[in-house]
Parts: structure tokens; sequence; C-alpha cells
């Protein structure tokens, strides 16, 4: 999604907009573009391609001015191009607006504003915000910005710089994308993303829906469009970030995702401590979870919702969380839950997960469970981020920032946290037979799962192995039963989303039932069979594939015998004994390094793949 950086202080802008705008290129975007105020006008350029293509066309060091803003933009209303990337300007040229998200009613405001003598030179919704503030300017650029935001609907955050107001930032949010203001010592920072500021602040505040700040190098003013007149709290409420700004770089790593590949068992253990007790006795403490005994007990339903991945981690979520507490679990992806009329029952919770917090779909599933009466928790990465605000309860990963667009330790994380939500309902309710004993044997199997992940990640031989074959492919085909079934799915995106390989991953049983005509000889099928209640099955339908001629390629428990005979030791991924249900956890770690070294040797844009951005913000 498009990214926004402003800086306001006393050090040349131009510089430290760059640098924050090289952090926001992990999103995912197709141009790029600047504008610092400077001796009464701006300086502004901008560009169809990359910050580096940005960066050969700046004057880094030649420009003086202090106040600035800058934008990387993911075409949403008119091609990339060069005059559709931002800042987009007004016919007097004397304010600049940088945007991120969509103004639905932009047709009817630009056929008006038209009428009324304006001038456009692009086909994008954002400048018709820069010709509506210059409608409205009066001298005041916050007050114009206010009746700009009164007249547009959708979801967008934006900012604006003034010419005649030299000195101010001003950044408005309506709806779901993000905007933060960092504070600085003598100067103040605007970002779309945590990770843009790091590098100068930790001290963020993060704009709720309708506000509006005015943002000087020693002030920051927060007001809201739909009430002007109602003073709001100032100086705003400071969260302190503890990410460090080292996080955000490769560290030696050809590429973030591999980078994040590796980091998985911190990520695991990160999320675990403090919270899941190392031996049986003790209670799971998940405080900021804000589910009280009484409420554990009373669940009848749970709904969990979520877009992509961490959809995947809901669908694993829905197998564990079933089967351990006979707990009747619903999953939907965001961009469909709010339009089927869902059905809220009562005593029924949901659970969005998401990384980044900031997906416009989940945040609109959040509001619809909310305003059905339903309790919503979240489990999401980023501290301060919308779902974490909206929702009456948080369970963080803590993953650190995650900059690849393909997302690994944050989906570990999520299975990580679905197993501490599982352990924590668990303490508070009537179980099946026996299950107590699994899942408090489970929690020491949990503290086991980093060494068990360091065990993977230290032999990829054979994964980087058959990931070089796989890249000659075209096609190729993921399936599994049980909690293997939603692993077949996130097999299939990852492979898809960072190579390009068309890849669809099913259930084990539903092949026959259409999708084995596809089959043709050397076509390569993952099969998952880590489930040992069903891997009988997943072996005969391992067997129906061979028959086809297809190429198998199995992922199986350490140890592994007749999977390993049919298919030959040769094509057999492992991962290390376990129990069946944190299974998930190790063969996502096969799965993602085999996308990875995919798309390695496919020479593919790894960490930015075509058409794709991190963080989702609009519908
Ligand atoms: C795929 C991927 C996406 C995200 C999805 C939801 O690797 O990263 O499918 O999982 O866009 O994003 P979050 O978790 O930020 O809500």
């Amino acid at each position: 999604m498009c990214g926004i950086v402003g800086y306001v202080g006393e050090k040349k802008a131009l510089p430290i907009l760059m640098d924050k705008l090289e952090m926001l290129t992990y999103r995912g975007y197709d141009s790029a573009g600047v504008a610092v105020s400077e001796n009464g006008h701006f300086y502004l350029k901008k560009t169809k391609g990359r910050v580096s293509d940005l960066e050969a066309i700046v004057d880094r060091d030649g420009v003086s001015g202090t106040v600035g803003l800058g934008h990387t933009r993911w075409a949403t209303h008119g091609e990339p191009s060069t005059p559709n990337a931002h800042p987009h300007t007004d016919c007097t040229e004397k304010l600049v607006v940088v945007q991120n998200g969509i103004v639905e009613n932009f047709w009817e405001l630009k056929q008006d504003l038209m009428g009324k003598g304006h001038h456009f030179h692009s086909e994008t919704d954002t400048e018709v915000i820069a010709h509506l503030i210059e409608e409205y300017y009066d001298g005041n650029i916050t007050t114009a910005v206010n009746l700009a935001m009164q007249q547009m609907h959708g979801s967008m955050a934006l900012l604006v710089l003034h010419k005649d107001e030299q000195d101010t930032l001003v950044a408005a949010k309506m709806d779901s994308p993000p905007l933060i203001v960092g504070f600085g010592r003598g100067e103040n920072h605007v970002a779309s993303d945590i990770p843009a500021l790091l590098r100068y602040t930790n001290r963020i505040y993060p704009l709720e829906d309708g506000e509006v700040a005015t943002i000087r190098r020693d002030k920051v003013i927060i007001t809201n469009y739909r009430e002007p007149e109602t003073p709001r709290l100032s100086p705003p409420k400071v969260m302190v970030i503890n990410w460090s700004p080292e996080v955000a770089k490769k560290d030696g790593y050809e590429h973030f995702m591999l980078k994040e590949i590796h980091e998985q068992p911190t990520t695991v253990n990160d999320t675990l401590r403090g919270r899941l007790p190392e031996t049986a006795d003790g209670m799971v403490e998940i405080p900021d979870l804000n589910l009280t005994a009484e409420e554990a007990q009373r669940i009848e339903r749970l709904t969990l919702v979520a877009c992509g991945t961490a959809y995947h981690a809901c669908l694993v979520g829905k197998y564990l969380i079933e089967q351990a507490l006979r707990i009747p679990v619903t999953v939907d992806v965001g961009s469909e839950y709010r339009y089927r009329a869902p059905l809220i029952g009562r005593n029924e919770v949901m659970v969005a997960i998401s990384q980044s917090g900031e997906t416009a779909d989940t945040i609109a599933s959040m509001r619809e469970g909310m305003e059905q009466g339903a309790k919503v928790v979240a489990i999401t990465n980023v501290l301060g981020s919308s779902v974490a605000r909206l929702a009456d309860g948080v369970l963080y990963t803590r993953a650190g920032p995650e900059m690849a667009v393909a997302s690994t330790k944050a989906f570990v994380g999520q299975l990580v946290g679905l197993h501490l939500l599982t352990q924590f309902l668990a303490q508070h309710r009537e179980l099946p037979a026996g299950m107590r004993e699994r899942l408090l044997k489970m929690r020491e199997e949990l503290w086991r799962l980093p060494a068990l992940i360091e065990r993977i990640l230290a032999e990829s031989r054979p994964v980087q192995r058959l990931a070089k074959a796989i890249s000659q492919q075209e096609a190729c085909f993921f399936i599994g039963r049980n909690l293997d079934e939603p692993m077949a799915r996130e097999g299939a995106l990852k492979l898809k989303e960072i190579s390009y390989i068309h890849s669809q991953g099913y259930a084990a049983g539903e092949l026959k039932h259409g999708t084995l005509a596809l089959l043709a000889p050397n076509v390569p099928v993952v099969a998952l069979a880590t489930q040992r209640a069903v891997y009988d099955k997943s072996v005969s339908n391992v067997q129906e594939v061979l028959a086809r001629h297809a190429w198998v390629i199995g992922v199986a428990h350490e140890g592994d015998e007749r999977l390993t005979d049919l298919v030959g030791r040769e094509n057999m991924l492992t991962i290390p004994q376990s129990d069946d249900w944190l299974a998930p956890v190790l063969t996502a770690v096969q799965l993602q390094l085999l996308s990875y070294y995919t798309a390695l040797e496919l020479g593919r844009d790894i960490d930015q793949p075509r058409n794709l951005a991190k963080s989702v913000t609009v519908e």
C-alpha cells in the first residue's frame, strides 16, 4: 500500500524523507515522490519506479528546507506513472498533498471542482484533495483540511503542506489507513508505518479515525474534523515502542524473508515468555487479552477472522480449538465476513488475527462483530495498531517488525498465539477425557519448539535441492489432511506469491473430486503427512497421485518410513517429532524455505513480489 512520510524540524528535510521512504519500500509500491518547502517554493520531485529512481533525480544535499513530505504509491486510481505519483498540487501550486487510501466520492468532487474552474493533471483521487483544500483555504491550513475532510467519503490518511504556513504539516485520518506521529527533540515526524520512524524516535502517537494533527517543530495539536470545535487531548498520549532500528535491517542476509525465517525461534520464545508456565503447574497469563475466567467458561462459539496467511492461521486454530476444547469455531476471510450477514450468537467471542493490525477487511469484520454484540479480541504484531486499539483485548505476537511482504515469523507467532489462547481457555473449561494431560504436556513441547526450528534451519540442503527442481515447473500442488490442510493452503500461497509459480493447496481427500485431472507426469505435489491420526489416509492419497505419475514431495516427521518408501528419501522433507498439533509450526518453516529457495532460483524480487503490498489498508 501507499506509504507516507513527513518531517518538520531544524535539519535538512530531504535526506530524512529519503531515508524514511527507503524504510517503507518493503510495503510494495510503484512510484515515489517528495516535496520540501524551500524559500517560499516547493522543491518537488516524483517518478514512476523505485525510491532508487527518485534518489537519482533529487539533490539530497542541495536542498536546505526543513519541512517536507514524501510518498510511495501503490496504484489504485490511475496506472503507475510519473503524473499519477504523489505529491499532488492544487491550481495555484501553493500546497502539496500525499494520500494513502481511497476517496470514494472523488468523481463527484472532481466534476464539481472542474465546474469551478480547477484543472487536473493526473487520474488520481488524491489530486481532488489538493483542489478541495485550495477551495477552502482562507489563511489556515488546518481549517481547510478539516473542511475538505468533511466533504470526502472513503478511507484515507493524508499529509498536507502549504507554502504560506511553512512550519506546519497537517495530517488527517479517515477510517483505516494508519498514520503515526513520531515525537522527536526539536522536531516531529509522521509516517504511515513504525519502521520508518525507528531511526528518529520510539515515541509515537497513532492517529485515531477522524483526527487531524497540526504538526510543528515544537508541538502537535490534535483535533477531529467531525467536531473541530471540541479540544482533544493535547499533548497526545504518547506510546513507547520497544523495537530497535536494527531489527528493520537485513543484518547480512540476502533478503528480509530469509532473515525473518531465521528469527522464528526467537519469535516463539518471545511470544511464550511470561505467559506460558514452563511446568505443568502454574497458570497461563495473558492479561492484555482481557478475558475473564468466567467469560472463558461461558464461550459458546468462537469466530476467527483474518486475511491471507493470517486466515490460514485461523484455519489451523479451528482444527486445534475444536479438537482440544470442543468449542465450535467459525472461520471467515475478512473480505467476506460482513457481506454474508453473519449471525453472532450469545456468548460468542471473535478473534481477529493480523500481523500489521491495519488490514482494512479485518478491521471492518471486527466492527461488524462488535456491532452485533460479540466480544472481540485480537492477535496482532503491531503495538498501537488499529486492530489493537479497536479490540476489547489483545494478545501481541512478539515477532518484531516483519519487513518481507511474505509473512513468515508473524505467521508462526500467530500459531503460537493460538496455542496460548487454547491453553488459556483450557484452564477455565471442562475438557474431554485425557485432554488436560495432553495440553499440559504440550506446554513443555511449546518451549522446545525454538530448538526444533533451529534443527530444521541447520539442515536446509534437502529443501534447497527440491526447490531447484520445483523452479523448473509451471505449477505445484500442496495437499494435506486435518491440520495439514490449512498448511497445504499456506504452502501454496507462499510459493505462488514469491515465485509466481501457479500453486494450489487442497484437502488431500478432495483431489479426486476434480483436481486430479490436472495431474500429469512430473507435476509436483507436496504431500503433508504430519498428522498421525490421518496418516494412513494421507498415504492413500499419495498413492492416488503417484498412480498419475505426478512427482510427490513428502513432508513428515523424522523417522517416517511408509511415505519415505513410497516417494523416495530424496523427495522427503522432515520435521522433528512433536505433538501433531505443533507440527504446523515446523511444517511452516520447511514450506517457507521451499518457497524462498524456489523464488531465489528464479531470481524473483523476493521481499517485494510484484503487485503485492505488505499491509492492505483498502478494501
Ligand atoms: C502472505 C501475506 C498476506 C497477509 C494478509 C493479511 O504472505 O503476508 O496474505 O497475511 O495480507 O495481513 P495482516 O496479517 O497484516 O492482516
